[in-house]
């Protein structure tokens, strides 16, 4: 009988944390929250962080056959910026009372997943164009929505990480914008990079609504606003007046405006090759998580030390001396 005044309290609880959400008020890291609703957050939070950080490797590649010492900054700035957006979501995981270590084992251990979109190659300089415009443009329409999340760290990351996102699509559009009306190789390699990216920056949005387990439990808490079938189609409608305008291609042939709903229809997703590569068996899977291990074991050295001198500076004797 013990139980029973505890269910009442977790009820009473539970009710209060439903009717905030209900309200559109936002929850903070000390407001009591389910434990169901931390761990969906840790879990979508840290994959999301840890999307940042993978996400540094395709572009990371091409850093140093970058065509000029402007687009050479360029880049660098841009990579440097997702290593700050991980580390930002990160520190934001860890409000919620888990420990970065610990995240970042998850990931190391192939246990966490990450997008599904850096498991593919980069194979020319037109790639960092599509890249910036079509994977940083999918990931603006998700985090612009995320902005609104009912959890208030993750909400304020994104509206941050968002102006950021704005310029790497910018930047990417202009290289892919200046590649279209160069040489006719110049105009085919942007084309080229065009139809290798654009199914699979279709498929980063995520699952079918159909097919997507995580998704009404998030929209009732309202951490996601949009399902990935929204989020999927308002990214289409913004890219395909972006094509024409630079006079590309999408690689749909189904791909048409349609007057009755105001939104493009596409084509078939291939989600056999989502769930391949989401599974571990995407063309650079392997490749992706050795690269983090191995980044990981040479900073080793600087973990250690930067915990050597904490202790050094923390302790009483020291301060003293
Ligand atoms: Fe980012
Ligand atoms: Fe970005």
């Amino acid at each position: 009988m013990d139980q029973q005044p505890q269910n009442t309290t977790e009820e009473a609880l539970n009710a209060k944390f439903e009717a905030r959400i209900a309200a559109g008020e936002t929850i903070e890291p000390k407001d009591w929250m389910p434990e169901r609703y931390r761990t969906q957050l840790i879990r979508m939070m840290s994959q999301h962080a840890h999307s940042e950080v993978v996400g540094m490797l395709p572009e990371g590649n091409w850093i140093t056959r970058a065509p000029s010492l402007k687009r050479e900054m360029v880049l660098i700035s841009k990579v440097q910026d997702e290593a700050g957006h991980g580390l930002y979501i990160y520190c934001g995981t860890e409000t919620l009372g888990v420990d970065r270590a610990e995240l970042v084992d998850q990931l190391l251990s192939g246990r966490a997943k990450y997008s599904s979109i850096f498991n593919y190659p980069t194979l020319t300089w037109a790639d960092m164009g599509v890249i910036g415009w079509f994977v940083d443009g999918a990931a603006i329409v998700n985090q612009t929505v995320l902005a609104k999340a009912s959890y208030g760290p993750y909400a304020r990351a994104m509206i941050r990480i968002c102006k950021e996102e704005n310029f790497h699509k910018k930047q990417g559009y202009e290289i892919i914008a200046t590649l279209a009306k160069g040489t006719p190789e110049q105009k085919a390699m942007a084309q080229g990079a065009v139809n290798r990216w654009w199914w699979p920056s279709l498929m980063m949005l995520g699952p079918s609504d159909t097919n997507s387990p995580n998704t009404a439990e998030l929209m009732r808490w309202r951490v996601k606003r949009k399902t990935n079938d929204e989020l999927r189609q308002r990214f289409i409608d913004l890219t395909v007046p972006q094509a024409d305008a630079v006079g590309l291609t999408l690689p749909d042939p189904d791909l048409k405006f349609n007057p009755e709903t105001q939104h493009y229809d596409f084509g078939a997703i291939n989600w056999d090759e989502f769930w391949q590569v989401v599974k571990g068996n995407g063309p650079c899977n392997r490749e992706r998580l050795q690269a983090r291990r191995d980044a990981h074991e040479n900073g080793r050295w600087v973990r250690e030390a930067a915990e050597a001198y904490a202790a050094k500076h923390s302790s009483p004797a020291q301060s003293a001396a």
